[in-house]
């Protein structure tokens, strides 16, 4: 086999596929530091030829991972990919406008590279900066609140190769309460020193303190649910995880914030990630796991050097490694990167994607927490649920309980965006109105039009219009719309939005983020979106009307896993609020 790999760059492979020891389940690991670190920013096939002799693996198991990541890439792309996001914020802020101006200013279409290489034109789902929408992404820097005059100067700056300042990812959070959050802004997120002296890695001492049994009873009593969308219960959680016994055994903090419309965790975690570590520390000493992950999205990889920074000052000072602090617990973490995929969040295709696989959902039983991640016991917990533990084992269950409702204890982060003034991530206790939300802690809507309709729980979470928001913000409330919190996001419209297009983003994205393995949501997603598009052309029929609701049960009964089953739920919704706005855009007689 003829291998053409420049020495140069052959030498640069070898010494990645070193670092990961030629272990082909760190493929994932490998690609990504192989491809954000080579000039060329895609792998090309010398590259792949070279890595599946090195690893002894076939070339097509390559192939097929850098094709199921969007982060990941296989053809040469200019210099300066401009990515612009499609989300559901982003579409709401007018990034439609953004691409006409780069097309207009580079003379290049979407998917187009000018001549000289420099520059191209792509459009890419949320990066989890819709605080700053409408934004763009050029390789791991965010520029938002983008004008025409601010994007003619970043292009301008970078065709004489030279920087634009980037945006500050400083959300705001005035008027918040500070539970979850309390140590934001107390120190930088750095100094390890500075987070022990805000009572830092007491939680895991009164954890040891209390014993495993009534550690886990404090944490169910302080009633956490899980914040990644899921709402189970963490002390049950635990308490299953702790259940299965064997001697090797991890838990795997999900940092792979994919919901459009929420950035709440990148906040928890460039802002106290010692919380983070603390509070894995604690699950992994209630549960007898040993072994640690946190999965970081592709889209937060600017946070890399702030979270190793975290981890390894954790192991300096004896918070992570062997027998911690004589506890007789061992414990420490690694941290991973995502590589670009929404479906990564479902916990069996996050274990895949662990494995350095395409991240595609298994079918269960068995559970991950059974035989996750190499067929181990597993446990996965959302980065705020963790934010949660430390907070309840530091201050005790009262801190949550005498917050929020009966039902729903305690505080939510949440991540205000899209037609409001003060767009930002915010915590609040549960039961507080929705309108409140978006009146008093974001400041109202923007030129003082009305709410439209919000989106509640990220991209497959419900609609409401703006007559329906004076209801609390808790689980019971949601539980009886058929709705969830989801993962915190509240995506505000306003009165001149179009509810037809908004939902037409949404499918767009669930159309190109499902994984394929099963067939309701592939080609359900894939009807939904063609009815959408015709809809949004006013060229919708009676038929469209009628097949939307065969799809959207079939896709809710017949799927495989919780992301397919969930994603018509914006468009009943939609259907169900705003009907006319549909039914107008129908062309054939009879509506
Ligand atoms: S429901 Fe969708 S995302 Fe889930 S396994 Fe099936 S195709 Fe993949
Ligand atoms: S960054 Fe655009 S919707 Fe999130």
């Amino acid at each position: 086999m003829s291998n053409k790999i420049l020495e140069c760059n052959r030498q640069f492979v070898e010494s990645i596929l070193k670092k990961y020891n030629y272990d082909s389940h760190e493929l994932l690991q490998m690609l990504v530091e192989i491809q954000k670190n080579t000039d060329k920013g895609y792998i090309d096939r010398d590259t792949i030829e070279f890595i599946s002799r090195e690893l002894n693996i076939p070339e097509i198991r390559i192939h097929s991972i850098i094709s199921y990541y969007d982060a990941l890439s296989m053809e040469s792309e200019a210099r300066y990919v401009i990515n612009v996001c499609n989300g559901t914020t982003c579409g709401l802020m007018g990034n439609g406008r953004i691409e006409k101006w780069v097309e207009d200013i580079l003379g290049i279409k979407k998917g187009e590279a000018t001549d000289d290489g420099l520059f191209s034109l792509k459009e890419t789902p949320c990066f989890g900066a819709c605080d700053m929408a409408p934004a763009i992404r050029i390789g791991d820097r965010i520029y938002g609140n983008i004008t025409r005059n601010k994007i003619e100067e970043i292009i301008e700056k970078l065709s004489r190769d030279e920087l634009y300042p980037e945006d500050k990812r400083l959300s705001t959070d005035n008027g918040s309460l500070k539970i979850i959050t309390s140590n934001f802004d107390e120190y930088d997120g750095m100094n390890i020193i500075d987070y022990i002296g805000l009572g830092g890695y007491e939680a895991f001492n009164n954890t040891v303190k209390k014993g495993i049994e009534e550690s886990i009873d404090e944490i169910s009593k302080s009633g956490i649910r899980g914040r990644g969308g899921a709402q189970y219960p963490t002390g049950r959680k635990l308490s299953q995880s702790r259940a299965v016994k064997n001697e090797r055994k991890v838990i795997v903090c999900n940092a792979d914030e994919g919901e459009p419309g929420t950035f709440k965790d990148r906040e928890i975690l460039k802002r106290d990630p010692y919380k983070i570590i603390e509070g894995m520390l604690i699950a992994s000493y209630l549960t007898d796991a040993n072994e640690g992950f946190i999965y970081l999205r592709e889209e937060y990889y600017w946070m890399r050097d702030r979270i190793g920074n975290a981890i390894e000052k954790s192991r300096e000072y004896g918070w992570l490694g062997e027998n911690i602090k004589n506890s007789g617990h061992d414990f420490d973490i690694r941290l991973v990167s995502g590589a670009g995929s929404y479906v990564c969040g479902e916990g069996f295709a996050l274990c895949e994607s662990l494995e350095g696989k395409p991240g595609i959902p298994r079918s269960k039983p068995p559970y991950v927490k059974q035989a996750g991640y190499l067929q181990l016991p597993t446990l996965i917990i959302n980065v705020e649920t963790l934010a949660a533990i430390t907070t309840v084992m530091k201050n005790g269950s009262e801190i949550f309980t005498e917050h929020g409702t009966e039902e729903s204890p305690g505080t939510k982060v949440v991540c205000i965006s899209g037609k409001v003034n003060t767009p930002g991530v915010y915590e609040v206790p549960f039961g507080i109105s929705v309108m409140e939300m978006i009146n008093g802690l974001a400041g109202g809507v923007s030129g003082g039009r009305k709410i439209g309709f919000v989106q509640i729980g990220g991209a497959s979470g419900g609609i409401l219009p703006g007559s329906k928001l004076n209801i609390g913000y808790d689980y019971e409330t949601f539980s009886n719309l058929n709705m969830g919190i989801g993962s915190g996001a509240v995506v505000v419209a306003d009165d001149t939005d179009d509810i037809v297009e908004y939902v037409g983003t949404v499918q767009k994205f669930f159309s190109h983020e499902s994984c394929g393995k099963c067939t309701p949501c592939r080609e359900g997603n894939k009807q939904l979106k063609r009815i959408l598009e015709r809809f949004k052309e006013s060229k919708g029929t009676k038929e469209d009307v009628e097949n939307y609701k065969r799809i959207v049960k079939t896709m809710e009964i017949a799927s495989l896993c919780g992301s397919g089953k969930t994603e018509a739920v914006p468009l009943k919704n939609a259907m169900e609020y705003f009907e006319d706005d549909f039914l107008k855009r129908v062309v054939t007689d009879g509506f």
